[in-house]
């Protein structure tokens, strides 16, 4: 018999500030297009993170993996690399990168996906505001 596949979801949160830029486009073409994302200081957001795996439940333990794994490498490869920091300047993993929560969600799945074995990554939720939210599902 094949064990069921579950989705299992661990929850977590960093405060960062970003500025939206494009360094490819001028001054005036990043102010109109990004507004006050785009003030030359940046501004803050409490991002809160959602990381779903999925796997077979293992007979043996009854679960997918151990909670307490995801969430470490979670917690090591994403929370403390961002927390507190400048997302445009701070975190090596978005470097070169204008950091929208499109673009987050989709670093974070890269130095995600190699690292929550024996599950496998299948979606990133990431929360810039209550209001607004990002999910990538990994690339197609
Ligand atoms: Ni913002």
């Amino acid at each position: 018999m094949i064990a069921p596949s579950v989705r299992i979801t661990t929850h977590a949160h960093f405060s960062a500030a970003h500025r939206l830029h494009n360094e490819a486009k001028d001054a005036e073409w990043n102010r109109r297009v990004f507004d006050k994302c785009n003030n030359p200081h940046g501004h803050g957001h409490t991002y809160a993170l959602d990381v779903t795996v999925e796997g077979p439940v293992d007979p043996l333990t009854g679960w997918v993996m151990d909670f307490g794994v995801v969430k470490r490498v979670v917690h090591e490869r994403v929370v403390k690399a961002c927390d507190r920091k400048n997302l445009n300047v701070d975190v090596p993993f978005l470097s070169g990168v204008n950091p929208t929560a499109e673009n987050i969600a989709i670093r974070i799945w890269d130095v995600l996906a190699p690292a929550v074995g024996p599950g496998r990554l299948v979606r990133i939720e990431l929360h810039e505001t209550e209001r607004n939210k990002v999910v990538y599902t990994g690339p197609s």
